[in-house]
């Protein structure tokens, strides 16, 4: 039978996916990310590791059959594929962070504010559903340092341990929502390979996932 492609998310949830993957029983063998392959070969599956944002490019286009993806990720882009389950690894929050004293300016009645960030549409589509116009200086790393030098007021960022924004002076101004991983699904393979997909599917979901 055909293998299946499976594309993950290097970095933070790369060694969390293996990990629930390995207790759930859906992967057997031993995946090991040692070399600067981006493909790995298992008795199971082809895994193809990439940029965690290219994750559901992949599996949209059938290039994947399956991939993980945080909220942050899917809810960047408009993507045309399943997300059956949440695999309840690689909590984070999704957060207006700033200078404390940004605080002030966050609370009063202002119109328009920059915004350093990874995810240009997250905070578009926030700040203006509250009214407030951001201009937004898109960047693809260490947001972190926009408001500390002045690029912008604030960032829209991920948060998981506090670390990053501890030790750079920033706070939490605002929540914009929880993100955990999705296991996701192209469609196509979804309804053609449904054999080989279901089993995986369901294994997933008895391991402790729900929608
Ligand atoms: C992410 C995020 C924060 C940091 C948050 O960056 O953009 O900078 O992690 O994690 P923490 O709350 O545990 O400190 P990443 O490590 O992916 O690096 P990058 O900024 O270079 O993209």
């Amino acid at each position: 039978m055909e293998k299946l492609s499976f594309v993950l998310p290097k970095g933070r949830l790369f060694d969390q996916t293996i990990n629930i993957l390995t207790r759930s029983g859906v992967i057997e063998s031993l995946v090991n990310r040692d070399s600067r392959k981006l493909i790995l070969e298992t008795k199971e599956f082809r895994f193809m590791i990439v940029r965690p944002k290219d994750v559901p490019v992949y599996v949209e286009s059938g290039i994947a059959d399956f991939g993980v993806a945080g909220n942050d990720v899917l809810d960047e882009g408009e993507y045309d594929i399943y997300r059956p389950i949440d695999l309840g690894i690689g909590y984070c929050r999704i957060v207006v962070a700033g200078k404390p004293e940004s605080r002030e300016i966050y609370n009063s009645n202002i119109s328009t504010l920059k915004v350093a960030t990874k995810y240009p549409r997250i905070a578009t589509r926030f700040f203006m559903d509250r009214g407030i116009k951001p201009i937004i200086y898109e960047l693809y790393g260490s947001v972190e340092l926009a408001p500390l030098v002045g690029l912008a007021d604030f960032i829209v960022d991920i948060v998981e341990t506090g670390t990053t924004l501890r030790e750079n002076g920033l706070v939490v101004i605002d929540q914009i929502k929880e993100s955990t991983a999705k296991l996701i699904v192209n469609r196509v393979s979804y309804k053609v390979k449904s054999d080989s997909v279901f089993p995986i599917i369901q294994r997933l979901e008895s391991f402790g996932g729900g929608s």
